[in-house]
């Protein structure tokens, strides 16, 4: 049972709230009897944008079966194919990231648009995608400084996890956020607070995903 680890951090060894999340998620998960956990820290090992012959590499044959690559579309998705098999071989999912402007840092979407290509996780067939992973659980961690309520319009990360996941055809991302961390505004207590709920609940989310990982297979 392998799980992935996207951590969007550009300082993995920091003590930070969003590496907090990671280590108590992390922890449980192990305590859980989980271990086969697969590491991608992005920013020490950086998806490049997808340029034009990689969209050409990846995306032209849906409507052109008989398209055939230059080398030159070929080298471009050396990224991609380093990393395709991450994914490809995950049972679960797991993104650790800071909120930075509302969103996640862009090297996040850098790494979706590499990997969420037609022949990794999904085929597409007459306009429709059909998944071919065998992803059971996704669970986003994330911390921001500022407090934002449920289902807040300023929150573009949850809807951009949640967009990409639900294209592959899971629509259950659970959500660890440890929002408000600002304590010049909230406050030493309220960030405190904000902070212990938030890892409380990362940990129950692992040991929901270990539940989900170790559970038998449903009979056909
Ligand atoms: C470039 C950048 C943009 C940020 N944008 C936001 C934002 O839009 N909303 C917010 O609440 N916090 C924002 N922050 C603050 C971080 O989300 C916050 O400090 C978070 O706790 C970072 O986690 P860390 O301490 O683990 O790095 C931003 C920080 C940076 C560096």
């Amino acid at each position: 049972m392998n799980v992935l680890h996207v951590l969007v951090h550009p300082d993995p060894s920091s003590d930070s709230s969003t590496m907090k999340l990671a280590n108590a998620f992390f922890g449980t998960l192990m305590e859980a009897g989980i271990d086969d956990v697969t590491n991608l820290s992005l920013y020490q090992d950086k998806p490049p944008f997808l340029t034009a012959e990689a969209l050409r590499y990846f995306w032209k044959p849906v409507a052109d079966p008989g398209y055939i690559p230059s080398k030159q579309e070929e080298t471009s998705a050396n990224y991609a194919h380093k990393h395709m098999g991450d994914i490809r071989d995950a049972d679960a999912i797991v993104i650790t990231t800071p909120v930075w402007i509302n969103s996640a840092p862009a090297i996040l979407k850098a790494w979706m648009d590499q990997v969420f290509v037609p022949g990794n996780l999904f085929e597409i067939e007459n306009g429709i995608v059909k998944p071919t992973h065998h992803i059971k659980s996704v669970v986003l961690l994330a911390s921001s400084a500022e407090a934002y309520k449920e289902n807040d319009p300023r929150d573009a990360l949850v809807p951009l996890v949640r967009g990409i996941f639900a294209y592959i055809g899971i629509d259950d991302v659970q959500v660890a956020w440890a929002d408000g961390q600002d304590e010049r505004r909230y406050g030493p207590d309220a960030v405190k607070q904000r902070l212990e709920s938030a890892l409380e609940y990362a940990g129950e989310l692992a040991e929901d995903m270990a539940a989900t990982l170790m559970a038998p297979p449903a009979e056909a």
